[in-house]
């Protein structure tokens, strides 16, 4: 009796705070195990072992599928798999099959199992709302706004000076962005410091030759 009522109380916890109507999916480790073995004999072969490896079929956890079915409610996700899956033989899966699919999908898409069964009936399952990549259920509250971390990194991004179109068809006169430097392959250098009356007096300090390009873009400098 005890373990039921802690249960119960867990899963009220995540109740979806917009509409009272919605609860966050429950599931017992043996439904989901049942569903993995389900799984791997009729579904596997195009949704891949692993969820996301199939060559045939989208995948089935991680962030594409939340982003498809995250927020939606379980049954929706019950009735396209009760229609469609496996796509040979559409209609042929039981309902308490799909509630351990369910079950299973859900493990693998960030809920964790508890001590109380995911309800098998239509009504039941409307109730339920899969987490979303926004609401991920079980690690932060919906409607929680985290303050920053105490020290954000710096952005190495920052240190980097974009370079847009117009840089390019107009360089600074100390840049020499393209393999000509400027659209009109001009391979001029702006800069006066070396001059006609002073070139004369450059001497070589050191030769070296640098190394093959390895990817066929213009050098940058
Ligand atoms: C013959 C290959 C094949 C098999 C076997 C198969 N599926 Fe699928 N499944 C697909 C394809 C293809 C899609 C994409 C369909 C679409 O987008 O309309 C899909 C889509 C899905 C989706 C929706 C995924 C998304 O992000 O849109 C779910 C859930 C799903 N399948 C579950 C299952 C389950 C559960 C089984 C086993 C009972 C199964 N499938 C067996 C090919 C397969």
């Amino acid at each position: 009796m005890m373990r039921r009522s802690l249960s119960i109380r867990l899963s009220r916890k995540h109740e979806a705070a917009d509409n009272p109507n919605t609860v966050s999916p429950v599931f017992t480790e043996v439904q989901s195990a049942a569903g993995a073995i389900f799984y791997q004999s009729r579904c596997a072969a195009c949704h891949g072992k692993s969820l996301d490896d199939g060559a045939f079929a989208p995948p089935l956890t991680g962030e594409l599928f939340l982003q498809m079915w995250g927020g939606k409610r379980a049954n929706t996700l019950a009735d396209f798999m009760i229609t469609t899956m496996p796509p040979a033989a559409a209609g042929s899966l039981k309902r308490e099959e799909v509630v351990y699919l369910l079950a299973f999908l859900l493990q693998n898409n960030r809920v964790r199992p508890s001590l109380e069964p995911l309800p098998s009936s239509d009504t039941a399952l409307s109730h339920i709302v899969i987490p979303s990549p926004t609401n991920p259920y079980g690690e932060v509250a919906a409607g929680i706004t985290l303050p920053l971390p105490p020290n954000p990194k710096p952005d190495p991004l920052d240190q980097i000076t974009p370079v847009t179109s117009q840089t390019l068809r107009d360089p600074p006169d100390a840049d020499w962005l393209t393999w000509r430097r400027t659209n009109d392959d001009g391979g001029f250098s702006p800069l006066a410091q070396i001059n006609r009356d002073n070139v004369s007096h450059l001497t070589v300090l050191g030769m070296g030759t640098s190394e093959w390009p390895k990817r066929r873009h213009a050098p940058c400098a």
